[in-house]
């Protein structure tokens, strides 16, 4: 496939993916805000064997509510699911994982100096991890811990802990991600569609056989419901984080993200108890301190903010060398006509072809090449520390262009 295809083929599945995300997440969130505002409804109502009432207004219309406690009498002709949404999130998602890192394996997913692997071997990881993943989370729920689920919270985020690392040791830090994100989007996908539906289906046939309910289909259900509630802001943040190298690329990038996962685990807690009206603000203060230490934690401890703290007067820099430097190591990707025999056009829009350019790009070269170190991309045209520093001097003394 020419690049250019590619290109749209990903665009495509990449906005489809972030659409049907928004309606899966967006249905699960007004669920889960509606199953926790529902009030006692009136005698007239709950005779009928509504447990819980609810008044909404919302594009110019009131709308009225109601939740059975356990089923209506008798099932209504239309009764609207709730599946295609989180499949075809998931569908998508898995496409497009494919075309970037297992098409593109040998450009985005395997990073000689983590660890050799051929673009086979690094596939199937791939997927064994996806696919053991799911196969693990669901025996450990089908266990007796699903009774105990503070302790089956804790031992699946031990679990998720272990496999982050290995997968930093083994992918390249993007690839480490996303596969960490296939693997929570897979459970949750997969909980909607083994387990979820399953037993609605189970609920609807026997309400239309006028058979009583069993309880345990729901407490099933439920289990699984308040896994996918937790992971659902960790699942968007690995999916955003792949645009900021500061967190993938950083050295200890996998236990960052499960720092990353506990707050935002937190920060749902506290919305689903604020629904309830029992929210607890210390929950959110944490997290928010949490995420400022962690900022804070991580901040890059590179040599700009070392030589700004120095006198600077008395240091030039060579700007033929600062040209030469940047002309051998990034404009192979980043110039009006590259040469790299993946990356044909330039990088991120980024061109460095004068040293007007490089000067008006110099924020983004701290932050990338000196900072995340996550440029060049891979490595792959071996730029050398000294020239970093040397880069580094430059930028401290304002990028100047003569
Ligand atoms: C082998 C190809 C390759 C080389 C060499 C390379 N880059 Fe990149 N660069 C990329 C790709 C791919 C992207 C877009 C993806 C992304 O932003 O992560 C990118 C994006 C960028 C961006 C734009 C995004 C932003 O953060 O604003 C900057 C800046 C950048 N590179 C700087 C550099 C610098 C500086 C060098 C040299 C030290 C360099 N790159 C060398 C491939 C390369």
């Amino acid at each position: 496939m020419s690049p250019y295809v590619t290109e749209w083929v990903n665009l495509i599945l990449r906005f489809t993916h972030v659409i049907t995300g928004i309606a899966w997440i967006g249905a699960s969130f007004y669920f889960v805000w509606l199953d926790n505002h529902l009030e006692k409804p009136p005698s007239w109502k709950s005779d009928k064997g509504i447990g819980g009432d609810l008044w909404a207004i919302h594009g110019g219309g009131f709308y009225e509510i109601a939740k059975y406690k356990h089923a209506p009498e008798k099932m209504p002709e239309l009764l609207h699911w709730f599946k295609w949404e989180a499949y075809s999130t998931w569908l998508t998602g898995f496409v497009l994982l494919s075309l970037m890192f297992y098409v593109g394996a040998d450009i985005y997913l395997i990073d000689p100096s983590i660890a050799q692997l051929s673009q086979m071997q690094a596939i199937t990881i791939g997927l064994s991890v996806i696919v053991g993943g799911w196969v693990v989370y669901d025996v450990l729920c089908r266990t007796k811990l699903a009774n105990h689920s503070l302790i089956l919270g804790i031992i699946l985020m031990a679990l998720i802990t272990g496999l982050s690392y290995i997968l930093s040791e083994t992918f390249s830090a993007r690839g480490a991600f996303m596969h960490i994100g296939a693997v929570i989007g897979t459970v949750m996908a997969g909980n909607v569609f083994f387990t979820i539906m399953p037993s609605q289906r189970a609920l609807v046939t026997s309400v239309a056989q006028g058979e009583p309910v069993d309880p345990s289909w729901g407490a099933k259900a439920k289990l699984r419901s308040t896994h996918n509630t937790y992971a659902t802001l960790p699942l968007v943040f690995i999916m955003i984080s792949n645009h900021y190298p500061m967190i993938f690329n950083h050295e200890y990038n996998w236990l960052v993200l499960m720092v990353i996962f506990v707050i935002t685990g937190a920060i749902r807690q506290y919305f689903v108890a604020k629904h309830k009206g029992n929210q607890n603000s210390l929950v959110l203060v944490a997290a928010v301190i949490s995420g400022i230490s962690l900022a804070i934690f991580i901040a890059p401890n590179t040599t700009i903010s070392k030589l700004e703290r120095q006198d600077l007067k008395s240091q030039t820099v060579d700007l033929q060398k600062i040209k030469s430097i940047i002309t051998h190591r990034c404009t192979s990707c980043h110039s009006s006509s590259p040469t790299d025999d993946v990356f044909t056009v330039a990088q991120g829009g980024v061109m460095f072809d004068n040293l007007s350019q490089m000067s008006r790009w110099a924020p983004r070269i701290q932050a990338r090449a000196i900072e995340a170190k996550d440029m060049p991309f891979m490595n792959k045209t071996n730029i050398e520390d000294s020239e970093r520093n040397y880069i580094a001097l430059w930028i401290a003394l304002g990028a100047p262009v003569k």
